[in-house]
């Protein structure tokens, strides 16, 4: 039995706009060990939201995946009727948005709402519904969750309204969670409780994690594993200490941008600009931007080579400029 609950290889998805087709996924491999939290890290525009969207079948038009294989426990996701994703999402893979604020129908209580996702489930009447949502909402620590249930999103600060939508995405006892920028919008104090939550979640319920983020900073407080994302490809997949040891180039200057937690939470950025994913740059997606790079970069793809210890680097100057 494989230890992966989730395995990626080849996934491309595409959005097939006006102005072209956004290769927003080109080849996309990953796995995710049982129990773990992995780290998806990368700039805006890399992938990290449409690769969530990609293994729960939810990704908008004119969006659509054109390739490769997601393995959900050995199950393929991508032969799967529509009917079937409707049980797997919530149930068995669970997402929490960056914006709790847009996540949740102001015009419904909190026990309304919640509740409504339990009963279209499973088969129980309201009053079981409503304890297995103050068993979540207490499962988030969320002060007075029995009181919570009669009141509106609006009623809650940020922080709150973010373990309001942890609690919904656990509801049903999902075995995965993509958690994509959990904290984005909230203040450095509340995004540290947050944080706090989810690793006491991770580690409580045996909950496999996948964090969206942009934050180098916070993968290395929750993440023993790390994907990292640029244009739509895998550039690096490892350990935290292989990452910081020796970095595939995108991934160092990453590290660089680690935003000061003392100082505004401006992200020190990597020179140049996000590539155009209609017409990305030849070979390595990154050489424009590179300060390693050389003549074959823009000629050849590097592939994504194990380099040792299933430290994964997708670099034809890695092995080079670490001394090897
Ligand atoms: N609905 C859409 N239509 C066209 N292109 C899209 C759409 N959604 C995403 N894309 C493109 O797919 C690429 C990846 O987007 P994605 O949202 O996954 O980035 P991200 O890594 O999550 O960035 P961020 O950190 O800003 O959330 C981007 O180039 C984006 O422009
Ligand atoms: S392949 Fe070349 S351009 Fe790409 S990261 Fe490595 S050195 Fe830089
Ligand atoms: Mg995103």
């Amino acid at each position: 039995m494989s230890m992966n609950l989730l395995e990626i290889e080849n996934l491309k998805t595409y959005f097939f706009t006006e102005a072209g087709v956004v290769k927003a996924l080109d080849g996309v491999t990953f796995n995710v060990e049982k129990g773990c939290t992995i780290g998806l890290v990368g700039e805006s525009g890399s992938g990290k939201s449409v690769t969530a969207q990609s293994v729960l079948r939810i990704v908008p038009r004119p969006g659509r995946i054109v390739g490769g294989k997601i393995l959900f426990n050995g199950e393929d996701i991508l032969a799967k009727k529509e009917s079937e994703m409707r049980s797997y999402r919530g149930k068995k893979i669970s997402l929490i948005f960056q914006d709790p604020t847009s996540s949740l129908n102001p015009v419904f209580t909190i026990g309304n709402q919640l509740s409504d996702i339990v009963m279209q489930h499973n088969r129980v009447k309201k009053d079981e519904a409503a304890e297995a949502v103050v068993k979540a909402l207490k499962l988030v620590k969320l002060p007075d969750p029995e009181e919570a249930l009669t009141r509106y999103p609006h009623q809650f600060s940020g922080g709150m309204k973010q373990r309001i939508c942890i609690a919904r995405a656990l509801l049903l006892n999902p075995d995965l969670l993509f958690a994509d920028e959990p904290t984005t919008n909230l203040d450095v104090t509340i995004q540290a409780q947050i944080i706090a939550l989810l690793v006491d979640l991770q580690k409580n319920i045996g909950l496999t994690l996948v964090m969206i983020t942009h934050d180098m900073g916070i993968v290395t407080q929750m993440c023993k594993c790390v994907v990292v994302l640029y244009a739509g490809k895998v550039m690096e997949i490892g350990s935290i200490e292989k990452i910081f040891e020796m970095p595939h180039p995108y991934t160092e200057a990453l590290l660089k941008a680690v935003p000061r937690l003392d100082q505004t939470r401006k992200l020190i950025s990597i020179p140049g600009n996000i590539p155009n994913l209609i017409e990305p740059p030849s070979g390595c997606r990154f050489h424009p931007r590179c300060q390693y790079a050389v003549e074959r970069c823009k000629e050849e793809v590097p592939p994504l080579q194990d380099v040792g210890g299933g430290h994964m680097i997708s670099c034809h100057r890695w092995r080079e400029l670490n001394g090897g």
